[in-house]
């Protein structure tokens, strides 16, 4: 009997499920968009309980789809939007407060806060290989004891639960009130700003200095191994979960970045680059991250360097709903191939301030150099060489970190099917860009985390036969061309900086 694994991956706009056979091939997947919620400017929200409904009806459309029954899925792995924070009531199963998603600067003044405390910015990179920002879950949750009202008091008293959507998904698969597994693995964890990346544990001192009661924190386990059983309340009842990475982390896993010096740029929501840095935990001195890459089981945890980018994808998203521009993404890249070339237009989307290496929350976006000359398709062309800029800014960043100097680029993610853009990105890094056959590297990494703890593949070597190239493009703008792009690029992006006094 031919078995198979599924992959649940709670993103940003979407939740899906698919399921892979063991060539790593997709054969159904099945998707459902939730609301996004946005109550004010900087603010974004999701509903967890609607995240939830979509969970159970996307994996059983995926069964559905690929005509199987529960009796040939041998494990799932669950991967997710990374830092958006949920707190519940764990009598009842439900949230105190949406979801806080991790593109939200509301806690811009918890983080100043906390920063005066001594340390600024860096207070806790040592321990945590993250910059104090409103990026990560921790302030999050601290926003959320802070306004709810009651919400200490029944967080001292034991009453509410904390997670990230990896966590929330899995207590609801595995039993909710009745006995839900409270869990969550290290790559998740390190983005909440409240775990020791050494010790993989959560850190007491920081828990404090936010306020967040140890007793709402998942157990942190391993991104790889049995955890437990799906419950009757999911549509995969009896299934082993088996893998849990956040979704950059598992997309390098999909993209078979398993040795020190390998790296993947996802495009999605936003732009996520990840190195492999081993077993040795890099500390950025260029605006990076360190953060956990995966833990096998037992073995020692790998670690990578991260360059975050918050818009990307969601900036296409932004000129169809908010502007109208487009009737569907895909459509950008038709009217951007109208034009030669950006007509001397940049567009900064620093919706969410700026990420990676900047972590200037008080960024606000900017569209530059309008003319009378600039129509649409320049437009669409800024928006999407954004993306591409934005990613040479990380690239660089890490070139800096790691001393090597990256010489081929693996992508993945949505975007990627965007021709005009993968040339755009290979002219503007001057090194080849190549993107794999499964372009859905996220979800296959989670499958394949699951697979590994149940012994349906039996080592990384399966792993890096199942990666495949579909297609290569290589550098073919002139170096000075380059060059000035960037730099109009880079001149851009200071006049986005201290906007909001
Ligand atoms: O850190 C945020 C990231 O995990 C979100 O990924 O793919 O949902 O945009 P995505």
């Amino acid at each position: 009997m031919t078995q198979y694994v599924a992959a649940i991956d709670q993103g940003t706009t979407s939740t899906r499920c698919m399921i892979f056979d063991h060539s790593g091939h997709a054969v159904a997947a099945d998707q459902m968009e939730h609301e996004q919620i946005f109550p004010r400017a900087g603010w974004v929200e999701h509903d967890a309980l609607e995240i939830w409904r979509n969970t159970r009806e996307v994996t059983a459309g995926a069964l559905a789809k690929a005509d199987l029954h529960v009796r040939d899925i041998v494990a799932v792995g669950i991967t997710n939007q990374r830092e958006t924070a949920v707190v519940w009531d764990r009598a009842t199963g439900q949230p105190i407060y949406n979801a806080i998603v991790w593109q939200d600067t509301r806690t811009d003044q918890i983080c100043q806060e906390l920063g005066q405390l001594g340390g600024g910015q860096e207070r806790y990179r040592d321990r945590t290989g993250l910059p104090l920002a409103t990026y990560f879950s921790g302030p999050k949750v601290r926003w959320i004891l802070d306004n709810v009202e009651g919400a200490r008091a029944r967080a001292e008293a034991g009453e509410l639960l904390f997670g990230t959507m990896d966590t929330w998904v899995i207590w609801n698969m595995t039993g909710g009130p009745e006995g839900g597994l409270h869990i969550t693995d290290p790559t998740n964890a390190s983005r909440t700003l409240l775990m020791d990346l050494d010790t993989l544990s959560w850190d007491e001192d920081i828990c404090a200095d936010m306020g967040i009661p140890l007793s709402m924190l998942p157990e942190i386990r391993s991104s790889s191994e049995v955890y437990g059983h799906t419950r009757e309340r999911g549509s995969l009842a009896g299934v082993p979960i088996a893998g849990i990475l956040g979704d950059q982390q598992a997309a390098m896993f999909g993209q078979a970045c398993l040795s020190p010096g390998e790296a993947k740029n996802t495009y999605g929501t936003g732009n996520f680059v990840l190195l492999n840095t081993g077993t040795d935990k890099v500390m950025s001195e260029n605006g990076l991250l360190t953060t956990v890459c995966y833990k096998i089981g037992d073995n020692a945890p790998v670690y990578a360097l991260e360059g975050s980018i918050a818009v990307t994808g969601s900036l296409v998203q932004w000129l169809r709903d908010n502007l109208g521009m487009i009737t569907t993404a895909a459509e950008i890249e038709k009217h951007a191939r109208t034009v030669e070339d950006n007509g001397g237009c940049y567009f900064v989307p620093a919706f969410s301030g700026l990420f990676a290496p900047y972590w200037r929350s008080d960024a606000r976006g900017a569209i530059l150099g309008l003319t009378r000359f600039v129509n649409k398709g320049h437009l669409c062309r800024a928006v999407l060489e954004a993306t591409a800029f934005q990613s040479r800014e990380v690239i660089e960043a890490m070139n800096a970190d790691s001393g090597v100097p990256l010489k081929t680029l693996k992508v993945d993610g949505g975007m990627v099917v965007n021709e005009l853009l993968m040339q755009f990105q290979a002219d503007i890094l001057g090194v080849p860009v190549i993107r794999p056959v499964v372009s859905e590297t996220t979800s296959l990494g989670a499958a394949y985390a699951a697979g590994l703890a149940t012994g349906f593949w039996s080592g990384e070597e399966d792993i890096r036969r199942n990666w495949a190239q579909d297609k290569q493009w290589d550098p073919q703008m002139a170096e000075e061309t380059r060059q000035e792009q960037y730099r109009m690029w880079k001149k851009a992006v200071t006049k986005t900086l201290d906007w909001v006094d």
